[in-house]
């Protein structure tokens, strides 16, 4: 989704916002475009990548003290330099992330007053808002906050204006946006990676705040105007986890260091930890106590994590799971229950629709709340009672990988904290649990040994069009999830189905252009399974199939296999999720997409 980068400074910020949009790149953009005041406002837009932004700025010799930059994911008007930010309104420039509910009515009104409007987005509604706050309201700041307090929806904003060069205004409602304290300047941006180029000290907004960033100082009121105090961090992200290194992808950087990544989430249990309530938070031991159900909410790949999980919490700690789409929930007549406890799940704690689904599940009087999330500060994790905060690092590419398999060894301790609460674990199976979550990393580790021979593979699909990914029981999800990762960068249509489901309508799709991917463990559904597959031969399917070591699948014509390293019980989804990551890599790879940056897609979601 749009990023936004504001700066003032005693240097040129020229530089410092367009690194910033570069840091900001991942969250998926169209167009870009920059802002600066240095003897009246000057605006550069483009629609290519920021690099063509940067070369137009060097071009233009552009230096300036003061300025916003922001990088555009089209939801108002399609993607083009008219509708890229800033938007302009006299002499005043504004960016916006989020959407702008009331635009139309707003856009009338300010129409009727003669304003005329040069894009289709929402944000110049905001630049013409502010701009007509002046005439009443000389004060830029008070301007913006009184104009703000006339919006629907959700925003993260900056903006500058001529009149007015030696600050910048910012506001956030429902988008991210943080303050950087720098030796040089004030600084805010949508995320502090954006920020680590000129400082670690960050100040995270809250719903509503409005601030001012002066050369040497900042103020932050509330929606009202009262004065707000906000705790500066200092941010511990180093500037190499956001780095490509040795990689060609940030996505395969991050399929790699899932070894890593789990052995960091997992490093509260490393020794002799054993799991409890406290894992999740100080107040656990009252939240957690007289739970009778679980209901999952979160989007895409964080909602498949959340399906292996009801495997998981109902087969090992007896306890009902239901898990649903956000998007869904938040807009559907529910029936709430006060012994449930909520499980939102999300890799960036910004995606708007788990955000609104958690707050809808408050308002039904549900309190009882976990946020499995993978960013500290973010809106999810403020909002609810209890958390788990996934040790992924930043993941930029916009598929996600390390942060779903940290989900699920998040989930895997809730489900074994639930087991315990419960009466349903016993030390010995308590140990035999905890032991397999420590070998994880390493057992991870064999799995990404397979990378060549699931290369060879991916040549085979990108000629493909279409794929069926099939999987059972708490792998079914994982046949979902690879079916995701491969429409989402290889722009090969996928679809996962439970096997069982195939004789009941799919099965009419299969012929020998249609691949057959089948996630095959050797559980207690492997026969089942295979006479699934035996279905998919018998109608000339061509089946590539990821079995465990010792599984009796004989290759034959047709029928591909490859083994993984060992089998892995109940955290079985974890190892076998990697090669479908693999897969859709190399897929991409050879298809020569925008691993990365997949076209129409953005990392974070912070618009419905
Ligand atoms: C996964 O590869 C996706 N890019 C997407 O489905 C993502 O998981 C979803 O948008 C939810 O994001 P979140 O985990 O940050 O809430």
């Amino acid at each position: 989704m749009c990023g936004i980068v504001t700066a003032i400074a005693t240097n040129n910020v020229v530089p410092v916002l367009l690194e910033g949009l570069r840091k900001l790149e991942y969250r998926g953009y169209d167009s870009a475009g920059v802002a600066v005041l240095a003897n009246g406002l000057t605006r550069l837009r483009s629609t290519g990548r920021v690099a063509e932004l940067a070369a137009l700025a060097d071009a233009r010799q552009l230096s300036a003290n003061i300025g916003i930059a922001h990088t555009r994911w089209a939801t108002h008007g399609v993607p083009c330099e008219r509708n890229a930010h800033p938007h302009i309104s006299g002499g005043l420039a504004v960016v916006h992330n989020g959407i702008i509910e009331n635009f139309e009515a707003i856009k009338s009104s300010l129409q009727a007053r003669g304003y005329v409007f040069e894009s289709d987005t929402d944000t110049e509604a905001i630049a013409h808002l502010v701009h007509s706050k002046l005439a009443t309201t000389p004060d830029l700041f008070e301007a913006v906050r009184l104009a703000l307090n006339e919006l629907v929806g959700a925003y993260a904003i900056g903006v500058v204006a001529e009149a007015d060069p030696f600050r910048a205004i910012v506001a956030r409602r429902g988008s991210p946006l943080l303050l950087g304290v720098g030796e040089e300047g004030m600084y805010a941006a949508s995320d502090t990676a954006a920020l680590l180029q000129v400082t670690r000290k960050v100040i995270y907004l809250e719903d509503g705040d409005v601030a001012e960033l002066r050369l040497n100082a900042y103020r932050i009121v509330r929606p009202d105007g009262t004065p707000a105090e906000r705790e500066m961090h200092i941010s511990s992200l180093s500037a190499d986890a956001v780095e490509l290194g040795q990689f060609r992808h940030y996505m395969q950087k991050e399929i790699f260091e899932q070894p890593q990544a789990l052995g960091n989430t997992l490093e509260i249990i490393a020794g002799g930890g054993s799991v409890s309530p406290q894992l999740f938070g100080s107040r656990a031991p009252e939240v957690l106590d007289g739970v009778r159900r679980v209901l999952v909410l979160a989007c895409g790949t964080s909602y498949h994590a959340g399906l292996v999980a009801r495997y998981w919490l109902e087969s090992v700690a007896k306890v009902p799971c239901s898990v649903e789409i956000a998007s869904e929930y938040r807009y559907r007549e529910s029936v709430p229950e006060s012994d449930t406890l909520v499980v939102v799940i999300s890799q960036s704690g910004e995606t708007a629709d788990t955000l609104a689904a958690l707050k809808h599940a408050h308002g039904l009087g549900m309190g009882r709340t976990l946020a499995i999330c993978n960013v500290p500060e973010s809106a999810i994790v403020r909002e609810t009672a209890l958390r788990f905060i996934t040790r992924a690092g930043p993941e930029i590419g916009v598929a996600s990988t390390k942060a779903f398999t940290t989900q699920l060894a998040a989930l895997a301790l809730l489900t074994l904290t639930l087991a315990k609460l419960n009466g349903r674990l016993s030390e010995a199976e308590e140990a035999r649990h905890l032991g397999a979550l420590r070998h994880l990393p390493v057992a991870v580790q064999k799995v990404l040994e397979l990378e060549p021979e699931i290369e060879k593979w991916a040549q085979r699909f990108a000629a493909k069009h279409h794929a069926l990914f099939l999987g059972r029981g708490r792998h079914w999800p994982i046949a979902m999830e690879g079916a995701l990762k491969l429409k989402e960068i290889s722009y090969i249509h996928a679809e996962a189905y439970a096997a069982g489901e195939l004789k009941h309508g799919p099965l009419a799709l299969v012929d020998k252009d249609m691949p057959v991917i089948a996630v095959a463990p050797a559980d207690e559904l492997l026969e089942k399974l295979k006479s699934n597959l035996q279905e998919v031969r018998a109608r000339g399917g061509e089946l590539y199939v990821f079995a465990d070591a010792g599984s009796e699948i004989a290759e034959s014509e047709g029928l591909h296999i490859l083994h993984m390293p060992e089998h892995y019980g109940m955290l079985s989804p974890v190892l076998h999720v990697i090669p479908l990551q693999l897969l859709s890599y190399h897929a991409a790879l050879v298809k020569g997409t925008d691993v990365d940056k997949p076209r129409n897609l953005a990392k974070s979601v912070t618009v419905e």
